[in-house]
């Protein structure tokens, strides 16, 4: 069995097991991870344009460090720097570096639909790693076997998602990978950071945080994305502390066995009191080393791996 997608665009539409697949292959990467030797050959030989248009650091050291894993040959580009601020269009861009027959390119940027257009524009293998509010498949995937890893399962557990519902490309993965993963998602946030039409994503919606975490057993919070607001969406940061910000005082209401995840970059003093982002029950830092296992789990299954193949080679 393989894959049922040729890109990893989003979660929207990514099937319950094409999810397995990648988490199941991602289990074995992770093995590969703890090993001395951290290689594998399985891209050799395979060019990879990791294209970044926003800035960002988990996400692309991570990618990076899962294609060099892989054997494969990245090739970094920033749009600072670049012929982009000389006025090159993000078609010329794609096209130029397509003349230089790459076979994949992983794109974040701050316009949704992006990697879909770029499809459109070149034969390579498309990856998003994060386009505008839109979605941010691998960190829901990374989320996934963090919870999967932590539990032993997916199906039936509560997950309550606290914050930036608005901005976040990663609620949105996340929402759609985990719904379709048999998990039970709540989102919540203040009124104005939530989008219109929240229904369409289909999960339970709440601008009470005390009903998102009742039961839950991850809470995830997100960053409050200062940098994409208009002024006006919330009074305060003191206010949004005290009614989004998960505190000591909080966390001891929630069961026993709750974990604490973010996303990352922590806004430490914000959405997460320091003492919570480091204690035992976060498993933050879990989430990233995943990443890399996930993001070579989809590049080697993207790139015709076959599963379970690479513990062959
Ligand atoms: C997120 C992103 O860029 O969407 N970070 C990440 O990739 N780990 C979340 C954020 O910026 O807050």
């Amino acid at each position: 069995m393989a894959l049922g997608i040729q890109h990893l665009l989003g979660l929207y539409d990514v099937s319950r097991s094409d999810i397995e697949l990648i988490l199941d292959t991602a289990d074995s990467f992770y093995e590969v991870l703890q090993r001395e030797i951290k290689l594998v050959p399985t891209l050799r030989g395979k060019t990879i344009v990791n294209l970044f248009y926003e800035s960002s650091t988990r996400t692309r050291i991570s990618f990076e460090l899962a294609e060099k894993r892989l054997s494969g040959s990245p090739i970094n580009f920033s749009s600072t720097g670049s012929s982009v601020t000389k006025g090159e269009t993000l078609k010329d861009t794609i096209r130029n570096i397509a003349a230089m027959k790459i076979d994949m390119v992983v794109v974040r940027h701050n316009a949704a639909g992006v990697p879909l257009f770029l499809t459109k524009c070149t034969d390579a293998i498309i990856v998003n790693a994060g386009d505008g509010f839109h979605e941010h498949p691998t960190q829901a995937l990374l989320d996934m076997l963090t919870i999967r890893q932590h539990f032993g399962k997916l199906e039936g557990l509560k997950v309550a998602i606290i914050g930036d519902i608005l901005h976040s490309r990663v609620a949105r993965s996340d929402a759609w990978g985990m719904k379709t993963m048999g998990m039970n998602v709540t989102l919540c946030g203040p009124q104005t950071l939530m989008p219109l039409h929240t229904e369409s994503l289909g999960v339970r919606i709440t601008d009470n945080m005390g009903e998102a975490m009742e039961g839950a057993d991850v809470v995830m919070l997100l960053r409050l994305q200062l940098e994409r607001q208009q002024s006006g969406l919330f009074p305060s940061i003191r206010e949004y502390r005290e009614n989004y910000g998960l505190d000591l005082d909080k966390l001891l209401t929630l069961p026993e066995h709750t974990v604490i995840m973010h996303p990352g970059p922590i806004n430490r003093g914000i959405e997460l009191a320091s003492n919570v982002a480091d204690c035992g029950r976060s498993i933050i830092l879990d989430q990233v080393t995943n990443g890399v296992a996930v993001r070579m789990a989809v590049l080697y299954l993207l790139g015709g791996g076959e599963p379970g193949g690479h513990e062959d080679v």
